[in-house]
């Protein structure tokens, strides 16, 4: 089993030659914070330089204005909410790849300033990958608001098998992609659209378990018919939504965010409602580093891991309830 991981990550990594469509930008694949401040951040996808708005970077840049002036993009917030790009005058590809540790992410500038990645989740997916590689049983993994899919993929990548679940298709279809792009294609993943609350409810009737569930709820949205989510009201009936999916003895468990105010004690206090006694803990800031230049906060995670190694699949743990 470990041996088969081994090489479906090596696998992933083998598979540079593969990606003929959208042009592959910049010669390293990477992501870099270039500078924040006066309420914006520039950064690098690839060497595409970009600028969009993050409210809380009030202090002063630490670049000189003409780095920020040189960015091929920038998205301005309208006053009414939304925004809008201003290209400079040299031309944003429709869609380009980056590539993330073994993942890769096809990006796009959306019309809401998204690109598709969240790279502050970049020491989340790296723990979600090494926590899941070291299981020598098979494990679940429930991703919930999974978005592109960058813990989907991290899970995957791991050996576990995934299920993703995002109310938008767009974003499914986005994952799937970006599944097949890290050459996880073929990878046992569940791709689910649907109101997360909807779909736990049915997974509880199903009495299907999972050793590990991630989610990265933002602070208001919609499920697949409308229905509204809002953090404040409807995350803590969501957590014991999540408590009655897990096995008797989970994996783990990690809930991010980027909501302002939700600190990560706070998420730290929502989590021990749901986690065993026991395990290890940790929280903080996701942080967007800068190297040369000041990190940047974006938001807050917290996470809980068993110290001890998963003994049974779910199935077998099914059938013992
Ligand atoms: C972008 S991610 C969250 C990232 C980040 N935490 C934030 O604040 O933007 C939000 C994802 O949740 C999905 N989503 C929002 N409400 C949902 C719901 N009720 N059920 C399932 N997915 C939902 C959206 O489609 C989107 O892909």
């Amino acid at each position: 089993m470990k041996q088969e991981r081994k090489s479906r990550r090596e696998g992933a990594r083998d598979r540079s030659t593969v990606f003929t469509e959208e042009p592959i930008v910049g010669e390293k694949l990477d992501y870099e914070l270039l500078d924040s401040g006066n309420g914006e951040k520039l950064e690098r996808f690839g060497d595409i330089h970009l600028v969009r708005p993050i409210a809380h970077a009030i202090w002063k840049p630490q670049l000189s204005a003409s780095h920020w002036k040189a960015a091929r993009g920038h998205f301005q917030r309208a006053t009414g909410g939304g925004g809008r790009w201003k290209w400079g005058s040299k031309r944003v590809p429709h869609s380009w790849i980056l590539q993330v540790d073994q993942q890769r992410f096809v990006l796009k500038t959306t019309s809401f300033g998204h690109l598709g990645i969240f790279p502050e989740q970049q020491q989340q997916w790296r723990w979600i990958t090494d926590l899941c590689e070291s299981q020598t049983e098979e494990i679940e993994v429930l991703n919930l608001f999974a978005y592109t899919g960058g813990s989907t993929l991290a899970a995957a990548l791991g050996g576990a098998k995934v299920c993703h679940v995002d109310a938008a298709r767009g974003s499914v279809d986005w994952a799937r992609e970006n599944a097949n792009r890290s050459g996880l294609g073929s990878h046992p993943i569940r791709w689910i659209v649907d109101d997360v609350q909807i779909f736990l409810k049915r997974e509880i009737k199903r009495n299907r378990r999972y050793h590990g569930i991630i989610l990265d709820p933002p602070s208001f949205g919609r499920g697949k018919k409308g229905e509204t989510w809002k953090i404040e009201t409807d995350l803590v009936p969501l957590l014991e939504l999540c408590k009655s999916v897990l096995v008797d003895k989970p994996l783990f468990f990690l809930l991010s965010c980027h909501s302002p105010g939700f600190t990560p004690q706070v998420l730290t206090n929502l989590i021990n409602d749901v986690v065993p006694n026991g395990g290890e803990r940790a929280m903080g800031e996701m942080l967007l580093q800068g190297g040369s230049v000041q990190d940047l906060p974006t938001g807050s995670f917290a996470r809980w891991h068993s110290d001890e190694k998963i003994e049974a699949s779910v199935e077998e743990a099914k059938e013992s309830e």
